[in-house]
């Protein structure tokens, strides 16, 4: 958009440029900053305007941009141009995602590049190699404290290894996700080193005060994210006598955007690593950006502007490269992240759905999907251009966020119902079969999230001590029945490093005197590559959870009506322990997908009925895709078995 003061500044802005800037050419920079200086300039006026440095502030930013651009290779822009051209290209259904630690998939990042052929040998084609910034040793937060965010930390390489690693994946048409950990520094970091020994001008990088006053005020309504290991959210400095934000653990420093060199710094981060051929950065932490006296300081207005920001100033630079939100917070707010008002996403293309992701856990244990069902239907609908990261498990813990009018709908008492299943997933409901753990209690709200490997959580581990062959069959078709709907829901699937092995909870962390207290490291496990060559073996467990994964992945590729184009319909079938979801492509009934799994350990039936109702003309002969037989109909029923699902179609 042309708005005259915007431009005006604009063109003041491009005289001012240092001299090494103008004399490049800028053709294809200058027409995208155009296309979103109006949107940069307004938010940047909107966050920053009232400071006398506005303008000072306002070139440091065009010239963090320029530079980026400049620092760009041809092959990277090349790139930028081809999905320019392409724009729904991550919408496509050919996308799956695996998360993993270096160290728990490789060695290092130089084994890792040795070890894609295990990527395609499974069909995964984005990978999100976990954080591996410099951090300090035993204070690290698995890689989330980091201590120089243009480093790599040399327990795993150096960046010409990742540089390595990035064109081997691009050969192989693989995309790399890095994290960019926004929201804090490890209290080792630069900045905080700076601001310890009194340098006022990075002590205003973080959040100090030298009384409690403001921080008192500040812990009337915010929420602590580890209140066993890390209580409170600031932490009292010695050096400095001065209290510091520190929301996660004590040794990560809270950054201040209210100070625009911050936000400027890690544009720069931002843009270093795409142009060192990172696809998709993981924006970690986003919820919790803002913080504002009286709020619960996520979520914050202010906090989505910003990321509007970085996305509109990433595009001029680099429009190739993709945003992932993480945030792990209520329906009605992580669609937000997406970019209010919007048409199409201008904040983060994709987000974390980690209501699905709660929701299904939830179905797993009550074996029923009512509050599935409903949770799913209150989840707003998505901007065009935007998609959803589905996933079972990731290295984190596994809170019950979701909505409690929703729990109440469907005639559970919230609070109760947590409790439920908390108990149920840490085996310590009559009948469970899980081996969770309970991660960070909170005595005062009865909160509490769980942790856990997905096989651990889906009865694996037990079954496989107790060496009962139906207990382990049981236990294979849930954490098969689980990807299905993953597969299939609509967005790109991730899965978890291990989890296409069964790989159980690693209790190893107990002897780690810097790991002991976060219970997460159970489930952040490491894959041993000899055990691993079970998965040619047949019978084994490993074989059958990997074969089945691999043939879901190629099926899912095949299928244009897995593609993400808000093309599902939820469908009611009358029996509440089925999930059922039609999927459709361009209209065309011949396309469409019909998608329903039991949660239930009894056989359950879909009748044929309910989706003549709909309108759905299943006259012709179905086929279960995904084994290629016809499903189990007996008259008007389609029968299915305990943790079975069908992708079903026409033939
Ligand atoms: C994100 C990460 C989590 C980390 C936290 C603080 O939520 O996923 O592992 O503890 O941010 O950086
Ligand atoms: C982040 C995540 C939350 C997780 C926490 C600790 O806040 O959003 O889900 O519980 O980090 O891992």
């Amino acid at each position: 958009m042309y708005e005259q003061v915007s431009h005006s500044l604009l063109n003041a802005i491009l005289d001012d440029l240092k001299p090494e800037i103008r004399r490049q050419d800028l053709r294809h920079f200058y027409t995208r900053l155009g296309a979103n200086f109006y949107a940069i300039y307004s938010l940047f006026f909107r966050l920053y305007g009232h400071r006398p440095d506005f303008k000072r502030q306002m070139l440091g930013l065009v010239e963090t941009m320029a530079e980026g651009y400049i620092n760009r290779s041809p092959e990277l822009e090349a790139l930028d141009i081809a999905r320019e051209k392409d724009h729904n290209w991550f919408l496509s259904q050919q996308w799956v995602g695996m998360a993993l630690y270096t160290n728990g998939f490789a060695r290092n990042l130089r084994d890792l590049a040795d070890k894609t052929e295990y990527f395609q040998e499974l069909g995964v084609n984005m990978i999100h190699v976990m954080p591996i910034l410099k951090c300090p040793i035993g204070k690290s937060d698995g890689g989330y404290a980091v201590s120089d965010f243009r480093q790599i930390d040399d327990r795993v390489g150096d960046l010409e290894d990742l540089q390595h690693l990035a064109s081997e994946l691009r050969q192989r048409q693989i995309l790399l996700v890095l994290d960019i950990v926004m929201n804090h520094t490890s209290d080792e970091h630069t900045w905080a080193r700076k601001a310890v020994a009194g340098d006022p001008i990075y002590q205003d990088y973080y959040y100090m005060y030298e009384s409690r006053d403001i921080p008192d005020l500040f812990e009337r309504s915010m929420p602590e994210v580890f209140p066993e290991s890390s209580p409170g959210n600031f932490t009292w400095n010695e050096e400095t006598q001065r209290w510091v934000m520190t929301v996660f653990h004590d040794y990560q420093w809270d950054l201040n955007y209210s100070n625009p060199e911050v936000f400027i710094e890690m544009l720069g981060v931002v843009l270093f690593w795409a142009n060192n051929g990172v696809d998709i950065m993981r924006l970690d932490a986003v919820a919790f950006l803002w913080k504002e006296i009286g709020t619960d300081c996520q979520n914050e207005r202010n906090a989505h502007l910003l990321l509007q920001l970085m996305k509109d100033c990433c595009q001029a630079t680099a429009p190739g490269v993709l945003f992932i939100a993480e945030a792990i917070v209520a329906p009605v707010e992580v669609i937000k992240y997406f970019g209010e008002d919007a048409i199409s996403a201008k904040e983060c293309e994709i987000a974390y759905n980690a209501t699905f992701m709660a929701l299904l856990w939830d179905a797993v244990a009550t074996q029923n999907a009512r509050l599935l069902t409903r949770g799913l239907r209150s989840l707003p609908n998505k901007l065009d251009r935007a998609t959803w990261l589905n996933y079972l498990r990731c290295h984190d813990d596994i809170g019950f966020g979701f909505d409690d009018q929703d729990v109440l709908a469907v005639g559970y008492q919230p609070r109760s119902h947590r409790r439920f299943l908390t108990d149920f997933f840490c085996g310590e409901f009559e009948g469970s079969p899980s081996r969770g753990l309970p991660f960070m209690r909170n005595e005062v709200t009865g909160d509490a999230r769980i942790c856990g490997s997905l096989a651990s959580l889906a009865g694996l581990e037990k079954a496989m001590q107790e060496e009962n062959p139906v207990a382990i069959n049981i236990a294979i078709s849930r954490i098969l029945m689980l990807h299905s709907l993953i597969f299939s829901f609509g967005g790109i699937p991730l899965l978890y490093n291990g989890d296409a092995l069964g790989l159980l909870n690693d209790y190893s962390y107990q002897q780690d005197p810097a790991k002991v207290s976060d219970n997460r490291w159970v489930h952040r496990p490491s894959i041993d590559w000899q055990h691993a060559e079970r998965r040619h073996q047949s019978g084994t467990v490993e074989n059958r959870l990997f074969t089945a994964l691999r043939r879901m992945i190629a099926i899912r590729k095949s299928l244009d009506a897995f593609a993400d184009f808000n093309n599902r319909e939820l469908l009611d079938t009358g029996n509440e322990h089925l999930l059922c979801f039609l999927r459709s492509y361009q209209q065309r009934p011949s396309e469409q997908v019909l998608v329903v799994a039991n949660f239930h350990s009894t056989p359950q039936a879909l009748p044929v009925d309910v989706l003549r109702r709909r309108g759905l003309d299943f006259t012709a002969p179905l086929i279960d895709v995904f084994t290629g037989r016809r499903p189990h109909q007996i008259e008007e029923n389609i029968l299915l078995q305990s943790y079975q699902f069908y992708w079903l179609k026409q033939v």
